[in-house]
């Protein structure tokens, strides 16, 4: 597992041990995830009296007078620049009339007030305070969700977009003793969000996007060495919505202290890349940030490279002259016959960069890095170490289901096997920079990543969201993302936005959240004379460009993409020549065109399908396909919230998978697809509202059961012989059952029902599973043989399950880690007295964990459940739930979960090592 107390490079052991472990300065570090306590709601120095919020809404409303002065004045030099063009053109009387132009002036609109925040330069009382007593807070180890705590509600300001769960003000603290160390750094990997971290009631640092993975130096604000301090956290997620999807709330990911010397690597301090790669050596450059943090001194820098088997490899040392501040020192190495990452063989090296001066060595730091080239031809696709690959992706969002976006290794581990199994090849981390554990999966697994950083810019899609921190944030959030990322083989490329507002070229729209000075910057040297020719240089073209170079600045390795709707030339992301891939959001209808629009461009599908389905539901007929029905029908269509089981429902902008996949297998200048989504997520429930609360997208439910597409996916994607029946074969008597298959690897399919032949089906290469419509229903067995030039090459079926009599537990590990991380998945199903699951249950189930292990969540992948996925009841969704069981750290033994029914009672024991 990844997650150790204390996780000590290997040579930093020797280091240690050799000098006794004290003041060595070598880096030593600490898993600072445990031991915290934690508190809902706000210091009070950060509540408000009356007198103060009455203050506060006169400054806002004072402020916005100004802005919307501002806006109003930039309409109106704006008409006047197209009323003097048009005028200049020939236009008529009314377009180039002054008044006429100016009754088209819009009330800008005002933009929600954030709540009041007091940013107090010293929070020496309060919550952040080190003599407050906390001793009546909840003890918790990160990391934490505490919105996936809270119970689903219509009316959670977050609203279903997000998830329908709390959002909030929350505190944690935790003491610490100071380290032997000369300098003393806390590594966060994500807070959610405007975070501000205390050490000792000192401010030391604040970071609103709550993506970004940060880094501050504590040093300065510690006790002296062996005594106790107290670092605070305060999260603010209260200003609702922020998001489009459900983001979680907390210390949501990771944190470490880090020891060090005074000369050390800086965070994300080291650039690895394979410029010169051939079968017999490869050329390994690497650039160190080191900061020193004392007097100028002489250092010795080695690099030594470790292959897979942990066997060295390369080995370089360099006398470097350490200024007091940063020093960056470039070195190269070359390795004999390198093995090459691949999806294949995801081969794996590490450089230890040491750091010695005056013969003692002062800092070790590992970086993982693979050797492999990336090409992409614009008419061929791309090409991974010279050979073809196209990018069979899928999108994700964050978050894992019942345990909400609080990372845990086991879990990311699990949803990324899952997808790899089905024969996934790439990840889009949409919309936003992922865990870093997600990352290191897709390394040592083998799957190609598109790593996205924004969702929006400046132009908002919710009322609170990144956009109002873009201008003072953008710079450091993209560049620490790709510094952060850029050793890791799997990513090919960057993705600076998705689906940004600007991407239109509407002038005006453009300019509303610009500042004056910008504003006015950019008009001066815009041409602004033919409101309906191509904006070379308009502010969103410029913005775009500026962005990529950010990228570019600190990565010049990969392709700078974007995800962007629709595929025509006027999109201000594509013109602005910034981008080396262009990626379309849906309408493949279009990709032909593109070659004519963006000849010489590489091109793939960002976004695909937008496909609705829901595990284990079907609805007849299986051909009438559903483009948003509730929408279409001005009605909710379907009681249940629920969607069709077989691929015929899809959002009105999106495609059925099939329709989605087809257009891209058949064309090599689509690169690839990145299908919306891998995963069912929670928030946007799309089509329907409360109580739906998660996405029907996913190819795999919210609680990992894969849907019946995914098999389609396993017989397009994989080798593997894939025969796949369904639905299940629990109907009344007079149904008539659409049945489908989805298979490879054969010529066709026959069906049988109780032994008779329903004659034998084929798929085309425009559909890509063979189905036998209406077949009356009668209990028993439903069968499909596959053939190959009239052998059998596969069988599957389903038999009419009995009543239910007992409960079957499933753990998908009967041993984990007793690390306070690792997670048991248990999958909950009945039974007949044959041992069939029955398919079509709907049975309340009641979970208890005793032992040495908590119950750490419950789901069933119904996207319209409002229960809690942290409660101890849950309901069979369609035959199936689940139960995830988290260890206890350094409390070995066993763990027993018990789950109760109208059907009885089951246990089951899981051991914790
Ligand atoms: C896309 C968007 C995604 C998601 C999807 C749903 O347009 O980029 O974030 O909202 O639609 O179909």
């Amino acid at each position: 597992m990844k997650h150790k107390l204390l996780i000590l490079t290997a040579l930093a052991v020797v280091c240690a041990c050799a000098a006794g472990k004290k003041d060595t300065g070598v880096r030593v570090v600490e898993d600072f995830n445990f031991d915290w306590k934690f508190s809902l709601g706000d210091s009070p120095e950060f509540e408000f009296t009356s007198e103060e919020l009455a203050a506060y809404k006169a400054e806002r409303d004072a402020a916005w007078a100004i802005q919307r002065q501002v806006l109003i004045d930039q309409q109106k030099a704006q008409m006047e620049q197209r009323r003097k063009a048009m005028r200049a053109a020939g236009g008529n009387a009314q377009t180039a009339n002054p008044f006429a132009m100016q009754m088209m002036l819009r009330e800008p609109e005002r933009p929600v007030d954030p709540h009041p925040t007091h940013f107090t330069e010293s929070a020496s009382a309060g919550w952040a305070a080190p003599g407050f007593d906390d001793s009546s807070w909840r003890s918790l180890h990160l990391p934490h969700d505490w919105a996936i705590e809270g119970e689903f509600s219509k009316d959670a300001p977050s609203g279903t977009g997000s998830g329908a769960l709390p959002g909030g003000i929350g505190w944690y603290r935790k003491h610490f003793t100071t380290p032997q160390a000369e300098r003393v750094f806390v590594e966060f990997d994500g807070v959610f969000m405007n975070s501000t971290v205390y050490v000792n009631g000192k401010p030391v640092g604040t970071r609103p996007y709550g993506y970004s993975s940060f880094s501050y130096d504590i040093t300065d604000f510690l006790n002296p060495r062996g005594e106790d301090n107290v670092m605070a956290v305060r999260c603010d997620n209260a200003d609702q919505p922020n998001s489009r999807w459900y983001a979680g709330c907390g210390i949501y990911r990771n944190v470490r202290l880090v020891s060090v010397a005074n000369q050390h690597v800086a965070y994300s301090g080291t650039y690895v890349t394979t410029p010169e790669i051939t079968d017999k050596s490869a050329k390994v450059s690497i650039e160190t940030t080191i900061e020193n943090c004392a007097d100028r001194a002489d250092a010795v820098v080695t690099q030594t490279i470790f292959d897979p088997k942990g066997k060295k490899v390369a080995s370089v040392s360099d006398n470097v002259v350490l200024e007091k501040g940063r020093n960056v020192a470039n070195t190269s190495l070359n390795v004999k016959s390198p093995n090459l990452w691949s999806i294949e063989s995801p081969n794996l090296y590490t450089v230890v960069t040491e750091i010695s001066v005056g013969g003692r060595t002062v800092d070790n730091y590992d970086t993982t890095f693979g050797f492999r080239t990336i090409e992409w031809d614009p008419m061929k696709g791309f090409f991974l170490n010279g050979k073809p690959v196209k990018m069979l992706g899928v999108c994700l969002h964050h978050d894992m289901g019942c345990i909400g976006s609080a990372v845990h290794y086991r879990a990311l581990e699990r949803e990324l096997g899952t997808l790899k199994e089905m024969g996934c090849n790439a990840i889009r981390t949409s919309h936003n920079p992922p865990a870093p554990e997600l990352l290191e999966l897709c390394d040592k697994m083998g799957l190609l990543v598109m790593d996205e950083a924004f969702d929006m810019w400046r132009k908002r899609k919710t009322t609170f969201d990144y956009s109002r921190f873009f201008d003072e944030w953008h710079v450091a959030d993209l560049q620490d993302f790709v510094r952060r990322d850029r050793n890791h083989p799997s990513i090919i490329m960057w993705s600076i936005a998705n689906e940004i507002g600007e991407q239109g070229d509407s002038i005006d729209d453009n300019l509303q959240n610009l500042s004056l000075a910008e504003a006015n910057l950019l008009l001066n040297f815009v041409d602004h004379t033919n409101p309906d020719g191509p904006f070379e240089n308009n502010p969103n073209v410029l913005l775009t460009r500026h962005m990529a170079q950010l990228v570019r600045d600190v990565d010049s390795t990969r392709f700078v993409s974007a995800g962007c709707n629709g595929v025509g030339p006027t999109n201000n992301l594509f013109r602005s020549g910034a981008l080396d891939a262009y990626g379309f959001n849906y309408h493949p209808q279009g990709y032909d065109k593109c070659l004519e629009y963006f000849p010489g461009k590489r091109m793939f599908g960002s976004e695909t399908a937008s496909a609705i389905s829901s595990r284990g539901e079907y609805m007849m007929p299986s051909s009438s396909k559903e483009k948003h029905p509730a929408r279409i029908f001005g009605e909710d269509p379907n009681p249940t919230h629920q969607c069709s089981g077989y691929d015929s429902w899809s959002v009105p902008w999106g495609n059925l998978h099939e329709e989605a996949w087809i257009p891209i297998r058949d064309r090599d200048f689509i690169a690839g697809t990145f299908i919306w989504t891998g995963f069912d997520y929670l928030g946007e429930p799309t089509p329907y509202g409360w109580p739906s609360r998660s996405s029907y997208f996913g190819i795999v439910d919210l609680a990992g059961f894969p849907k019946d597409v995914y098999w389609m996916y396993q017989s397009e994607w994989t080798d593997k012989t894939v025969l796949h029946l369904f639905p299940h074969w629990n109907w009344k008597e007079g149904d008539n059952v659409d049945v489908w298959a989805y298979y490879n690897n054969a010529d066709e399919v026959e069906l049988f029902l109780n032994g008779k032949s329903l004659g034998k089906k084929s798929k085309t290469s425009d559909v890509l599973h063979a189905e036998w419509l209406e077949v009356p229903f009668e209990p028993g067995k439903i069968e499909v043989v596959s053939y190959k030039n009239g052998k059998v090459v596969a069988k599957d079926s389903r038999v009419t399950a009995g009543e239910p009599v007992s409960i079957k537990l499933t753990p998908d590990r009967k041993t984990i880690s007793a690390d306070g991380y690792d997670l048991c998945y248990v999958t909950v199903e009945l039974v007949d007295k044959n041992g069939n699951a029955v398919p079509d249950n709907g049975t309340m189930l009641h979970f208890e964990v005793r032992g040495n292990g908590e119950l750490f969540g419950v789901d069933n992948g119904n996207a319209a459940d409002s229960l809690s996925l942290k409660g101890k009841d849950k309901a069979l969704f369609n035959g199936k739930a689940l139960a995830v069981i988290r260890s206890i750290k350094d409390n070995p033994g066993n763990v027993k979960l018990t789950v109760s029914s109208n059907y009885g009672v089951s246990d089951l024991v899981v051991k914790c090592k």
